[in-house]
């Protein structure tokens, strides 16, 4: 590819040195809040499994927005093509997804989450009490991870997304279908269908929530 189109995309500078290291400083910073969030999250897991018997955590997956991601987010948003508009409008750069057993586990952890320190809690949705039209379940937080740097402390912000195992078996499913097989919309009737695999999902949710609560009473 000729990296020129890229470049130019930032507007018409001939410094392109110049643009490309301040970009991956901008990311480096990033990638930091990734690593710090990641720890912060696996101590938290461990803490729970030394201290107690059991652990609200199933498992945790992160990523980095992949550059053809951003790249299509911001011409989506209307977000101008540069590192202030990326800033102040693109927050899942860094992505979090934290996975539980249980459905009150999604809430057990959103109350760990908003008592530290080093996490600011900018923006709650909850797709659990509102799923989204496609039955898609999840509760999404957008947070500022604290950095310690040596030039001081920075605050980075990131998605975490926490959801059952029933809500991360539709949701990755279903995103599958609709991202990697179709480019074209998907029909009426296999959004139903789809649908219809999201209630089922959160039947199996409160099932086992239902057995696991008969098993603590027992
Ligand atoms: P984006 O601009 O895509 O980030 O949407 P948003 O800013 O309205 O955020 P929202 O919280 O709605 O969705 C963010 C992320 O949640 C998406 O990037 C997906 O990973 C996931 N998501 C949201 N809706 C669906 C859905 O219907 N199906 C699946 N599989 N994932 C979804
Ligand atoms: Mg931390």
């Amino acid at each position: 590819m000729d990296l020129r189109t890229i470049f130019n995309s930032f507007g018409a500078r001939e410094d392109y040195r110049q643009i490309i290291e301040e970009f991956n400083d901008f990311i480096k910073l990033y990638e930091m809040a990734l690593l710090e969030l990641q720890s912060d999250i696996e101590i938290i897991e461990l803490e729970w499994q030394t201290r107690y018997e059991y652990s609200p955590f199933e498992h945790i997956k992160t990523r980095m927005k992949t550059p053809q991601s951003l790249q299509k987010k911001i011409e989506r948003k209307g977000v101008p093509f540069t590192i202030e508009g990326i800033r102040d409008n693109i927050f899942d750069i860094v992505g979090l997804r934290i996975v539980t057993s249980f459905e009150d586990d999604v809430y057990k952890i959103y109350e760990l989450l908003k008592g530290r320190n080093d996490l600011k809690i900018k923006r709650v949705k909850d797709y659990i009490k509102n799923p989204k039209p496609s039955g898609y379940k999840s509760l999404h937080l957008i947070v500022e991870t604290e950095l310690i740097l040596s030039e001081g402390i920075r605050w980075v912000p990131a998605e975490i997304q926490i959801r059952t195992l029933a809500m991360d078996f539709f949701a990755s499913t279903e995103h599958k279908l609709q991202y990697k097989y179709n480019t074209k919309e998907l029909s009426q009737e296999i959004k139903d269908e789809l649908f219809e695999v999201a209630q089922a999902s959160s039947q199996l949710d409160e099932k086992m929530t239902r057995v696991r609560n008969t098993i603590l009473i027992d």
